[in-house]
């Protein structure tokens, strides 16, 4: 039997995509509360269909490039356009999500005095030499080349 006592109202943004969908199912099934924040950029609804009609579920449909108000225990900021494909089919906004996103969400967890994790890539590291890459390796980054977005 689940304890419930410590039902949290958590929000995921990037809730509708490949990680964000089943962080929601987790945490649903830990008997949180979530909003999955997606505006659908790279994503269907197919990744939470299943979840839509759960009582403790929210889809909010919103870009992270904007401010959003609401109130909330926890946040995982997991919105951005994640393969190659996606990030480089417009990279200034592909930029503006990862810094306006994060500076939002930061702000959002600033006001609500909420956790918050925030997702990073390995394209971070560039074009790097080293596999996996360790904390201590700085990185091969062209800072105009196509992966720099
Ligand atoms: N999948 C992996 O193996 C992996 C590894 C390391 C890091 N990451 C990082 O984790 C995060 C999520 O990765 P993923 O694989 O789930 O990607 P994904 O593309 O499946 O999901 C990203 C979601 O963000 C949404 N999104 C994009 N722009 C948005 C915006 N402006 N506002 C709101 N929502 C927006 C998309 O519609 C999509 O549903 C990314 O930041 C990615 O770089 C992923």
């Amino acid at each position: 039997m689940k304890n419930y006592s410590h039902r949290f109202r958590i929000l995921i943004t990037g809730g509708g995509g490949f990680l964000g969908s089943h962080l929601c199912e987790r945490l649903l099934d830990d008997g949180h509360g979530i909003i999955c924040l997606d505006n659908l950029f790279t994503d269907t609804k197919d990744n939470i269909a299943h979840l839509l009609d759960h009582p403790h579920f929210e889809l909010m449909s919103h870009d992270v490039t904007f401010p959003l108000y609401v109130e909330v225990d926890e946040t995982y900021n997991l919105a951005c356009p994640a393969s190659s494909l996606h990030h480089q089919f417009d990279p200034v906004q592909t930029t503006k999500i990862s810094v306006y996103g994060a500076i939002n969400l930061l702000g959002l967890a600033k006001r609500t005095k909420a956790k918050i994790f925030q997702a990073s890539t390995s394209e971070v590291y560039g074009d790097p030499e080293v596999h996996p890459q360790p904390e201590s390796y700085w990185g091969k980054v062209n800072p105009t080349g196509p992966r720099s977005c």
